[in-house]
């Protein structure tokens, strides 16, 4: 039975230092990344990726909207089991999409392969990236450029800057601060035979912090099991529409069109997200 003593467990769930690490690399956990997938392809929900109908929106919005045609080179960062590149490539795009994660990325070659789709899937960290002058346009979906810290955030923003072709297009959807306009800190045990974090029985104390005026976000996870603990951490940056706009000048984009996400619905001061269409500067 796992021994683990009360102060130590006190001390574990104790709010952190903003972006102090938690366990590394979970997309590449075996258990974790198999369920992360399931999650991914779970169409009553949309909390790995959209919905495939929302996704098919997102995809025809954009290629309208970037004018995109046949033989237009476009990268997916993050693409996951390859939702997004398979509908562009069907539009007659060239497709790269990269993923951390092995898992996905053997579940996006065989998809391909069976529906005799060609898309250029590389199992790579998007934050090592090096492109020079490739595409027409870059994509990152599903809010994931939300979980890069500060100095992570400047070097994938200076890889998609390279990686772009002049004029080319930084398309993303970001989380606002209007989404934890009804959540305060919160803290809620549960106990599973297994699941998420684990196939082996375990508890999970999951601790939702707040920083800097809710503008990050931290779910934390403790999950203990018979042998072990480890501590989870995804942080989650939000931006107002003055801050994205004023980090992406900064790095040589500016913004040519903003919604409330990616299909295109109009922003107000309530929206919870934007999609932006953002183009490379010519320096
Ligand atoms: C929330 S999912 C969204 C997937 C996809 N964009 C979609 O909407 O279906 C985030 C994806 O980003 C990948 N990912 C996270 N960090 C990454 C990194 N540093 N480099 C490459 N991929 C990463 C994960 O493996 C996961 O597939």
């Amino acid at each position: 039975m796992n021994q683990i003593s009360i102060k130590k467990l006190i001390d574990l769930s104790k709010k952190p230092a903003l972006y102090e690490a938690g366990e590394s690399l979970f997309w590449n956990d075996p258990h974790v990344a198999q369920q992360m997938l399931k999650a991914h392809l779970d169409q009553s929900s949309d909390l790995a990726s959209y919905r495939l109908e929302k996704v098919q929106e997102i995809v025809d919005f954009c290629c309208s909207e970037l004018c995109l045609v046949e033989g237009d080179t476009i990268l997916d960062c993050g693409c996951g089991p390859g939702f997004y590149c398979e509908r562009f490539n069907r539009k007659g795009l060239k497709v790269t999409g990269i993923d951390i994660s092995e898992n996905s990325i053997n579940y996006a070659q065989k998809s391909a392969a069976n529906k005799k789709i060609t898309v250029n899937y590389l199992c790579q960290n998007y934050l090592y990236m090096n492109y020079t002058n490739e595409f027409n346009a870059v994509f990152i979906i599903w809010q994931d450029f939300c979980v890069l810290n500060y100095s992570e955030r400047i070097k994938f923003l200076t890889h998609v800057y390279k990686a772009l072709k002049p004029n080319g297009y930084f398309v993303l959807d970001i989380s606002t601060p209007r989404v934890e306009d009804n959540y305060n800190e919160s803290s809620t045990w549960s106990a599973h035979e297994s699941g998420f974090w684990s196939p082996s029985p375990h508890l999970v104390l999951e601790n939702l912090f707040f920083y800097q005026d809710k503008s990050i976000r931290l779910n934390q996870y403790l999950v203990l099991e018979e042998h072990r603990e480890r501590v989870f951490r995804i942080y989650h940056q939000h931006y107002t529409l003055v801050e994205i706009t004023q980090l992406l000048s900064d790095q040589g984009f500016f913004i040519k069109a903003h919604y409330a996400d990616l299909t295109g619905k109009v922003f107000n001061n309530d929206s919870q997200t934007i999609g932006i269409i953002a183009q490379k500067k010519n320096k």
